[in-house]
């Protein structure tokens, strides 16, 4: 059966080659507390964090992805989290306007490695905006999320600077401060959630949207399960998340699994640490 028309569960799911910015977590730390995963009293291992960041590299590396690399920063310890520099589509970045000061510095250099990576159109957004992290583009359309981070200007901000509807969703646990927390993009129509992440009104709207979306249970969801990096076939996602693993294998995606446990003390995970570059 051909891949691209197959509709089975069990048929091989169409994969897209992706282009993944990345930056090691050379100077990685928890030095501050802007989520409540994020403790400063406890002790990070910053060798470990680069093994793990390393491995999670080789891993989208060797499903045939391409990873540039972002030069970290000193007094930038949260630049590991690529995710939240930026949102790329056909070609055009809106760079972060982050909330918190202590973050801001990573605008600046998301701007820089875009304005040397030859972009159609950089721009940095005027209200607060932090990228990937609540801004996900899901086929024809950007799912992007507030309550925490993102703020509704920056979504209407958003749908004009890339050229795709934008529906807003309201985030309501502050353990689940991002989108990208609470929920993943698996291909152009289906996305998998966490359910209780989400006001009311928002859980109504994506069970419209998404009636055959995949379900996080709230030991996944606070495994980080939902942040999870997916190329239409193959869903790289923390190792602690079993049941959305098994749930994905049932639904014809392949799992793959990775252990961040150091980045995860402040408040990320593998989808965190990358951004899609989306060419025009
Ligand atoms: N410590 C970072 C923050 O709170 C973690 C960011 C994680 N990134 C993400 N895309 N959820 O901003």
């Amino acid at each position: 059966m051909d891949p691209l028309t197959a509709t089975s569960t069990t048929a091989r799911r169409p994969v897209r080659r992706r282009r993944y910015l990345l930056c090691p977590p050379e100077h990685f730390a928890v030095e501050y507390a802007i989520n409540p995963w994020m403790d400063p009293a406890r002790p990070v291992d910053r060798v470990a964090a680069l093994r793990q960041w390393r491995e999670l590299a080789a891993v989208l590396r060797g499903l045939g992805h391409r990873v540039e690399l972002l030069d970290p920063e000193p007094g930038l310890p949260d630049m590991v989290f690529t995710a939240n520099g930026a949102t790329v589509v056909a070609g055009r970045v809106l760079v972060a306007n982050f909330r918190h000061p202590q973050r801001a510095g990573e605008s600046a250099a998301h701007r820089r490695w875009f304005a040397g990576a030859r972009f159609r159109q950089v721009r940095t957004a005027a209200e607060v905006n932090e990228g990937e992290g609540d801004l996900l583009v899901a086929g024809p359309r950007i799912l992007a999320a507030s309550g925490f981070r993102t703020t509704p200007a920056a979504h209407r901000e958003a749908q004009r600077v890339l050229g795709l509807p934008v529906v807003t969703l309201q985030l309501t646990d502050p353990r689940f401060y991002h989108l990208d927390t609470a929920l993943a993009v698996l291909d152009e129509s289906r996305v998998m959630y966490y359910p209780d992440a989400f006001s009311p009104a928002s859980r109504r709207l994506l069970r419209r949207l998404y009636p055959d979306a995949i379900l996080a249970d709230a030991r996944d969801a606070a495994a980080f399960g939902l942040n999870a990096v997916s190329d239409g076939r193959h869903v790289v996602l923390p190792d602690g998340a079993r049941g959305l693993a098994r749930q994905l294998r049932e639904a014809g995606y392949t799992p793959t699994p990775v252990a961040l446990p150091e980045l995860q003390k402040a408040g990320g995970g593998p989808k965190c640490c990358v951004l899609e570059l989306r060419s025009a």
